[in-house]
């Protein structure tokens, strides 16, 4: 398996065990969280899926994952505009709670990734009307920022 299928389980896995454990009647804004970045998981896994066909040795393997690839192409883009719906609905309840500090560091690395994930929204969005290379690019780099950012914002 390609190693970002382990740091996606990782992230996954960090989240939950932070959010675990808080009154969902109470912090509700951390559960919405969790669900907007499983949104954005599901997505990223499309990174490692490539990533494994460009690698694997087995031809059954690369024809199996291209095809399954294939099935959730047409719900990729709405899958991460409903990522992004659900993480604003997170920081407007997470501003509501805290107001906007922005020596909170958990609101400003929020913010942060907020902004990227609507980088990511808007290119893979663009990419439908205008395809190219640099938009491609810039979209999976854009992915690999998210990954790092929301890491950053879950440990702080
Ligand atoms: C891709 C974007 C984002 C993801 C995946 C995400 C995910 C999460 C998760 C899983 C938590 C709970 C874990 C923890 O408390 O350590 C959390 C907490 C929090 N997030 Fe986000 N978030 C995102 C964007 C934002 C934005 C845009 C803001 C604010 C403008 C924000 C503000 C906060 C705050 C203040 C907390 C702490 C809440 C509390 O302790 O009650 N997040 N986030």
């Amino acid at each position: 398996m390609n190693k970002w299928f382990y740091f996606n389980f990782i992230l996954l896995f960090l989240a939950i065990w932070k959010v675990a454990g808080r009154n969902p009647a109470t912090d509700m804004q951390v559960y919405i969280g969790l669900a907007g970045l499983c949104f954005f998981l599901f997505n990223w896994t499309r990174h490692a899926v490539f990533s494994t066909i460009r690698t694997a040795a087995n031809r059954q393997t690369k024809i199996k994952l291209a095809n399954i690839s294939k099935k959730i192409l047409p719900f990729h883009r709405w899958i991460g505009t409903t990522a992004l719906i659900i993480i604003f609905i997170h920081a407007f309840y997470a501003i509501r709670l805290f107001g906007f500090n922005l020596t909170y560091p958990k609101l400003t690395s929020g913010l942060i990734v907020g902004l990227a994930l609507l980088a990511m929204v808007i290119t893979g969005w663009w990419r439908l009307y205008w395809p190219g290379g640099k938009v491609r690019q810039a979209h999976i780099y854009i992915g690999i920022s998210i990954f790092f950012l929301a890491l950053l914002h879950i440990l702080l």
